[in-house]
């Protein structure tokens, strides 16, 4: 197990090795998951997120590709709590944290990395001032990366705050199992545990509904390939999905490839995950250096608590303050 590390212009990437041939790129800059690298079956080695190959694309493509997204990653309705006024950066709402400056788009400090039998890892903090996108308290967030010897990735968010505030972070891979983008993710099957999405409206705020997902192309509970669900929903997935479970025993979401017989199984300790299918996404910039982007090239898996939560009750409790400090753990293994 190896880590090294790339000096950029403006940051520093961070390569996590294990013995079975997996790698992840960590970047400084927003604290960001440049490229997971997985073999497939016959011992391919290929980047299974999608990314860019040079640093300087970062600070261009405001995508969110494979940043931590904070304070609160999805949408708040109205762009305020408690009387404070947030950013209204999608209309009159509040998405992916604000944009004065972005925390996905700034710079994080390397606290340690992490280096024991059989893990590998760094740590990367942010010190968010009060008032920073409109939110009160000074909130400092650490994202701890770690990688095992299971093919195991464990992304950690510890928040600490001066006063009460919100801390919903999630990160925002862009996943494609084919490897370096090759093919659109409507080869690969999807299961998610959940039974109702968050209905949104126009604006893709939640209403506060439940919607089951029985007899919908929202129903994930059995494997199901994508692209015969995609087929059925002509604005792809932007949708957050109601977990069943909060717990760490079987994975909430599996996405396969099997073609190239990657798999993806995920576990989060937050309420749900958002779905992104990038439908709707055309882009003339080049992903993986390999593709230009387009509809269904990536499936972004956002877990976080359900968004607009501090307006609907039972949708949990996204409320940081000084006595009950927050951790947000999201793993993702690989075979
Ligand atoms: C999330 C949102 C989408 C889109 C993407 C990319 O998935 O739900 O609407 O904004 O992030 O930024």
């Amino acid at each position: 197990m190896d880590i090294t590390k790339q000096i950029h212009n403006h940051s520093t990437w961070f390569t996590l090795t294990n013995d079975h041939d997996v790698s992840i790129i960590i970047s400084d800059f927003g604290a960001t998951v440049i490229a997971i690298n997985t073999p497939d079956k016959d011992g391919n080695v290929a980047n299974i997120t999608l990314g860019f190959m040079h640093s300087h694309y970062y600070a261009q493509h405001h995508d969110y590709f494979g940043a931590t997204v904070a304070r609160v990653a999805g949408r708040l309705g109205g762009a305020s709590w408690n009387g404070h006024q947030l950013d209204q950066n999608s209309g009159t709402n509040h998405i992916h944290g604000g944009d004065h400056p972005s925390i996905s788009y700034s710079h994080w400090n390397l606290i340690k990395l992490i280096k024991t039998d059989g893990q590998i890892g760094a740590v990367l903090q942010y010190i968010s001032p009060a008032g920073q996108n409109g939110y009160p308290g000074r909130l400092s967030i650490s994202a701890m990366f770690v990688l095992d010897q299971n093919n195991k990735f464990t992304i950690t968010y510890f928040g600490n705050t001066s006063a009460p505030t919100l801390f919903n972070p999630t990160t925002h891979i862009y996943f494609n199992l084919s490897g370096n983008a090759q093919r659109l993710i409507n080869d690969s099957d999807l299961q998610v545990n959940a039974d109702e999405i968050a209905e949104t409206d126009a604006a893709n705020v939640p209403t506060g509904t439940l919607l089951s997902v029985a007899e919908t192309p929202f129903d994930f509970r059995q494997k199901t390939n994508l692209g015969d669900a995609l087929s059925k929903l002509p604005n792809g997935l932007d949708t957050p999905f109601k977990l069943n479970t909060q717990t760490d025993s079987k994975p909430q979401l599996r996405l396969q490839d099997p073609l190239s017989g990657r798999k993806l199984a995920m576990h989060t300790n937050s309420n749900s995950l958002i779905l992104f299918s990038t439908t709707g996404f055309e882009g003339d910039f080049l992903v993986d250096g390999t593709r230009t982007m387009t509809s269904q090239l990536g499936l972004a898996i956002e877990p976080q608590m359900l968004p607009d939560a501090p307006n609907h009750p039972g949708f949990g409790n996204i409320v940081i303050t000084p006595d009950s400090p927050m951790i947000y753990q999201n793993s993702y293994t690989f075979n």
